[in-house]
């Protein structure tokens, strides 16, 4: 039987991360791989995660099952926290979230939902999205379309064509959207442009399908979350992914949510019924460590202060780096305005420069981003700074800018 199969190349991204590996150059800089760093290139446990980490080791009695829907206290601290506590919706009782291995595993069981509830929807995604997105939603056999949403001249979300491509979606199409820290553009929408697309999305009967992976590293921690709460406080129905590996911290733990709103409360116990019997088919329970560190940690009022100062610094961090960043660029390359990375949010940026450029900058300068431009600003310090500045400057000289 496996003799038929054929030898493929890993993703993009993680060749990248292999190559990086190999790379023997102390100069190297890696702006591939989508994790925070702190200023010594390093990618720490949050504090406040470890703490919640050594009380669960401390009183952790058992290792049996906990349950497909996962850890209970888990799926309501992070409602909570999505959400805001006093969300209309949550009092209404019409949320209902399933732990997941991962956001990628939200993706994943979101996904087989929609399969089972409309096998013959389709899932339209932003152009470019993260490249994971195509095969968590289309393994599941849906369909995926794409729609317009990064004008690369302006650095700035295309609002005017996204719009126009929403506009001409029949009812329940689904929209998979990025709550805030858009992968890979950094080019989020403003609270306006939220508002604006919910009007619209609620007058064509859409479903969004929000991801959000990245909360507390654009703006804030509410703030990330304001489209996601705006359209369940609006619509009649919201499906989301979150991820608790970057703001935790929490990796290769595994630990995300899938969330879904539904009209009414009995609808919602339908969904989370359907939802219990999709994740056994797929991976039965989910990881516990991960999800139980975060229940822990949400569930204690100094820790969480602890972990959101955390949040506050990584965020800042990264910020931070956009600002010095286009201030090196300025300096170094004066005939080009990188001044859009200081207006997107999160790790990522798309730096705007050719695939032909970005090997070179790999190549001659050893500084890894993904072939598409996109780079993680996080992965810049102050000691590689002005090395990347001035990479950049001397492969735009080099005659193969656009
Ligand atoms: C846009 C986006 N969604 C979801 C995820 C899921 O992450 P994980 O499965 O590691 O929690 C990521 C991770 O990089 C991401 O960038």
């Amino acid at each position: 039987m496996f003799e038929r199969l054929e030898l493929i190349t890993a993703d993009s991204i993680l060749s990248l991360m292999a190559a990086f590996r190999a790379d023997p150059d102390p100069r190297k800089v890696d702006l591939g791989v989508g994790v925070y760093r702190d200023d010594r290139g390093e990618t720490p446990v949050p504090a406040a995660v470890r703490a919640a980490e050594r009380t669960l080791l401390e009183r952790q009695t058992t290792k049996t099952y906990v349950g497909p829907a996962g850890n209970p206290g888990f799926n309501q601290e992070m409602a909570r926290l999505v959400l805001g506590s006093d969300h209309p919706a949550l009092t209404a009782g019409r949320v209902r979230l399933i732990q997941s291995p991962g956001g990628c595993g939200a993706l994943r069981l979101g996904a087989e939902l929609i399969r089972h509830a409309s096998p013959d929807s389709v899932v339209h995604l932003s152009t470019p999205t993260w490249v994971n997105h195509t095969p968590l939603l289309s393994g599941s056999g849906l369909k995926l379309e794409r729609y317009p949403y990064y004008d690369a001249a302006r650095g700035a979300v295309s609002f005017a064509g996204m719009l126009a491509a929403f506009e001409q979606l029949p009812p329940r199409a689904v929209v998979l959207l990025h709550a805030s820290c858009h992968n890979p553009t950094g080019a989020d929408l403003s609270q306006g442009e939220w508002r604006e697309l919910l009007s619209l999305v609620k007058r064509r009967q859409l479903l969004p399908f929000i991801d959000m992976a990245y909360q507390g590293l654009g703006e804030g921690l509410d703030a990330d979350a304001f489209g996601l709460r705006l359209f369940c406080a609006e619509l009649p129905e919201v499906m989301f992914a979150v991820s608790c590996s970057k703001n935790f911290g929490l990796y290769r733990e595994r630990a995300g949510a899938l969330g879904v709103m539904c009209e009414s409360p009995a609808e919602a116990d339908a969904a989370m019924s359907q939802l219990v019997r999709l994740a056994r088919g797929l991976w039965s329970m989910p990881p516990d460590h991960g999800a139980a560190i975060v229940h822990g940690l949400l569930s204690d009022a100094a820790l969480k202060a602890q972990w959101v100062a955390e949040v506050d610094a990584m965020r800042e961090r990264v910020r931070g780096l956009r600002r010095e960043v286009v201030r090196q660029l300025a300096e170094h390359c004066p005939g080009r305005d990188f001044g859009f990375i200081a207006r997107h949010n999160g790790m990522f940026s798309l730096f705007g420069i050719t695939t032909a450029q970005v090997r070179e900058l790999r190549a001659r300068h050893h500084v890894y981003m993904v072939d598409d431009s996109r780079m993680n600003v996080a992965g810049l310090s102050r000691t590689n700074l002005e090395y990347f500045a001035r990479s950049v400057a001397a492969v735009l000289a080099g005659g193969t800018a656009r």
